[in-house]
């Protein structure tokens, strides 16, 4: 047959099935359907080795730029049907143009799949996904994936890299602002809330993104805290502190995986069958299929697992990997490598495979141009709605740390305000990274913020003070005479929004540059001090903390951050937030986290003066803030922790009073302690939280139940299961000030 008539029967092909699949019974996002399958099966029988190779390579577009290659020729390739799909593109038209090259201009007319980092949202930003996090509000951060994906898509996209869920325990790696913190059981929790908002129920909805789970796996245990590091670990650490999230994503549904530049145990990820083939697929049923980040498959060549790239293809395609992000590999040589039998074809059609099922899922099949709707792109991103919700979220998330003498809320008979700092009239700042489509422009500030909330006869005065990370001090006078005059002062410090996120390691987290010395000036003052603090980190704040300040933790809140921080400062919203990662008192704790061990010889505050303990001559082992730590404006108290037996499952009742003078929600928390067991158990673990409203002078009572599973944990053979015998049962507002129960479970 010639190349001429293969043309022709594939297009008639394709038509025949489109017709066919429209009135077809679509099987939702889960499996593909008879008809759309046979589709799948002959566009196999008729595409070239290029044209498979191509569907399994992924190019960045350059309108943002995420990574250190740029160069390709993508329209080019696009047109030879040597795409399959592209990132960092958005918007109608721009999608559109694209896309009617390869539905117009290629052989095959297989659409593409076009996909971006929306991360904490597309056009309207909301925290970052740590500050979300903290919230501990699962429907919260579901709604804001929700309306992230309804604006990607109203701007042509389809596909997500996120939710990235990996856990961190170690605040010098710039990306714990992207995850959920340090706690296994609260990230998979959240990473299952993020896939639903992504997805939603259908697929073909047109509002609804692909997820990608990812960095797969581990990503964030480098050590050193050092992006991109090793990673070394027991196979019984990586069970059960770092996968469990990634499988949530699985039972989430979600579309797609990402793997991590990372080595484990001296095999990188991206080369790894055993992890993205036997335990993501065999072990886990995952049927979506997996990506590489950014050139992770050239990558190996300076991990040093081969000798090029052409060898570093073969082993990621014969790991389980689909497609190549950004590295042009398998564009380059998989037709050589199949030629060779180096790579069957088998694999590469079951990958390319893999490839169409998502874009039929996507619904692009059926219309290429689903996701280019004008009226959506203008009706359907920042809207009133999405934005008073974003103001939410901003809320939610910030974390009181400290409030001595109930210094904030800011009093409402304030006559003058003084705001001071780096951060407090910084719009770039607000979005934080990994900021999308994000327009700056659009954020609110905190003194936009505050002095929204204010009327015509309070003052609100600004003064930088002084720059995030340099020595430079001339603004402190300027700064100093604005707090002289103010009732009341209000400094916004922290990081700027690039030192953490991709990249950006620190091995010194304390406040950066001369931000501390401009506190300790203006709290000299005498005024009242509040610190609205900006980071995509737990920061060493202990010279901070040391003054009598009020601190409230916002890290980077997006488009309405000034509007939401401000909501908090006055007092319209009491204060809910708690910590998912801990804040250590300096960088010589790290890693520091809440869920560690005994140890043999354990340190007693009861006997501070013993030697021979594990203790730091220098330092506390406490950390400044623990996980779950945040204060309110008002305060509640913890009595009568019950715990009985019943039907094999411990049941635990509390009672939680609002002791203080205002309604507030309080995140209550459940903690264990397996005392004994075949493998040392940490001395607490999270096992269930409740978010409850109490009016103030009410008392809630909160049931929870913990089964044998709850209780499971991995053994070396990498079992997971339940061991009998006693179990401590704590309650509390954070990790550390908890009431507790001991109680035998058999
Ligand atoms: C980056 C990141 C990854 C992101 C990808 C595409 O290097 O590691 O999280 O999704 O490239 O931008």
């Amino acid at each position: 047959m010639t190349i001429g008539n293969k043309f022709k029967l594939a297009a008639i092909l394709n038509i025949i099935l489109f017709a066919a699949t429209v009135y077809g019974q679509n099987t939702g996002d889960k499996g593909i359907n008879p008809v759309d399958k046979t589709r799948i099966d002959n566009l196999l029988k008729t595409m070239t080795i290029e044209e498979k190779a191509g569907q399994l390579t992924l190019f960045m577009s350059g309108w943002d730029v995420t990574g250190p290659k740029l160069d390709n020729n993508y329209k080019g390739l696009i047109k030879e049907g040597k795409v399959g799909a592209l990132f960092n593109v958005y918007t109608v038209d721009y999608v559109r143009e694209l896309q009617k090259m390869a539905m117009e201009e290629t052989r095959l007319k297989i659409p593409l799949i076009f996909g971006y980092d929306v991360i904490h949202g597309h056009r309207t930003i909301f925290p970052i996904p740590l500050g979300q996090a903290c919230s501990w509000d699962m429907a919260a951060i579901e709604q804001s994936e929700r309306i992230a994906a309804q604006e990607a898509t109203a701007e042509g996209l389809n596909w997500t890299f996120a939710p990235m869920v990996d856990v961190a325990r170690d605040p010098r790696w710039g990306r714990v602002a992207e995850g959920a913190g340090e706690d296994t059981w609260l990230g998979s929790e959240i990473a299952a809330a993020r896939v639903r908002g992504f997805q939603g129920k259908d697929y073909k909805a047109g509002n609804t993104l692909m997820a990608c789970a990812k960095h797969f796996a581990a990503y964030g245990a480098p050590q050193g805290g050092r992006d991109y590091g090793t990673v070394d670990m027991s196979q019984l650490s990586l069970y059960e502190w770092y996968l469990p999230p990634y499988k949530a994503c699985v039972d989430a549904g979600v579309g797609s995986f990402m793997t991590s530049f990372n080595e484990i145990a001296g095999v990188p990820s991206t080369a790894n069958k055993w992890l993205m083939t036997d335990l993501l697929r065999k072990d886990w049923g995952f049927g979506g299929f997996v990506v590489t980040d950014y050139t992770s498959i050239n990558e190996m060549v300076n991990h040093g697992n081969t000798e090029n790239t052409k060898d570093a293809a073969r082993q990621a395609i014969n790991a389980g990997v689909d497609m190549d992000m950004q590295g042009s590999t398998y564009l380059d040589f998989l037709p050589e490598l199949m030629k060779e039998k180096k790579v069957s074809m088998a694999t590469i059609d079951n990958a390319v495979r893999l490839v169409l099922e998502a874009k039929v899922k996507l619904g692009l099949f059926e219309d290429p141009y689903r996701y280019c709707n004008k009226t959506r792109q203008e009706q359907e991103v920042m809207t009133p709605d999405q934005l008073a919700f974003a103001r939410k979220m901003v809320a939610v998330s910030c974390v009181l740390l400290k409030n001595p003498k109930q210094v904030l809320p800011i009093p409402e008979n304030v006559k003058s305000i003084a705001v001071i700092g780096p951060l407090g009239d910084s719009k770039k700042d607000m979005l934080g990274n990994w900021t999308a489509a994000g327009e700056w422009e659009k954020c609110v500030t905190l003194v936009e913020g505050i002095r929204s909330m204010v009327n015509d006869n309070v003052e609100v005065y600004y003064e930088k003070g002084c720059n995030t990370n340099d020595l430079d001090r001339s603004g402190f006078d300027a700064a100093q005479k604005i707090a002289d005059k103010a009732d009341f002062v209000i400094l916004a410090l922290g990081e700027n929004g690039w030192m953490s996120g991709e990249a950006a390691s620190r091995t010194r987290i304390d406040l950066p540059g001369v931000q501390n010395e401009l506190a300790e000036l203006i709290v000299k003052l005498g005024k009242p001090v509040a610190v609205a603090l900006f980071n995509g980190r737990p920061l060493a704040i202990t010279r901070l903390n040391n003054l009598p300040v009020a601190i409230l933790e916002t890290w980077f809140g997006g488009t309405q951050a000034g509007n939401g921080i401000a909501d908090v400062l006055f007092g319209v919203v009491n204060p809910a937030g708690k910590l998912t990662m801990t804040f250590p008192r300096n960088e010589g704790q790290i890693p520091i986290f809440y869920n560690g061990k005994n140890t043999g010889r354990p340190y007693n505050p009861a006997d501070s003066g013993a030697k021979y303990v594990s203790r730091y001559l220098d330092c506390s082992n406490d950390p400044l803030f623990p996980f779950g730590f945040g204060l309110s404006y008002t305060t509640f108290a913890y009595s009568n922790l019950v715990t009985n037996v019943n039907g094999g499952k411990i049941n635990v009742t509390v009672q939680v009073a609002n002791s203080g003078n205002r309604d507030g929600e309080e995140v209550v928390q459940l903690y264990v302690r397996d005392k004994v067991g075949t493998i040392t158990r940490p001395l607490k673990e999270l096992k269930g939280f409740q978010k409850v409203l109490i009016r103030k002078g009410e008392t809630k009572s909160l049931n929870f139940t913990l089964t044998k599973e709850d209780l499971a944990f991995y053994h070396p053979d990498l079992k997971k299961f339940f061991e009998p015998g006693e179990f401590i049962i704590y309650i509390g507002t954070n990790s550390q000030e908890t009431i507790s129960k001991s109680v035998v479970l058999n």
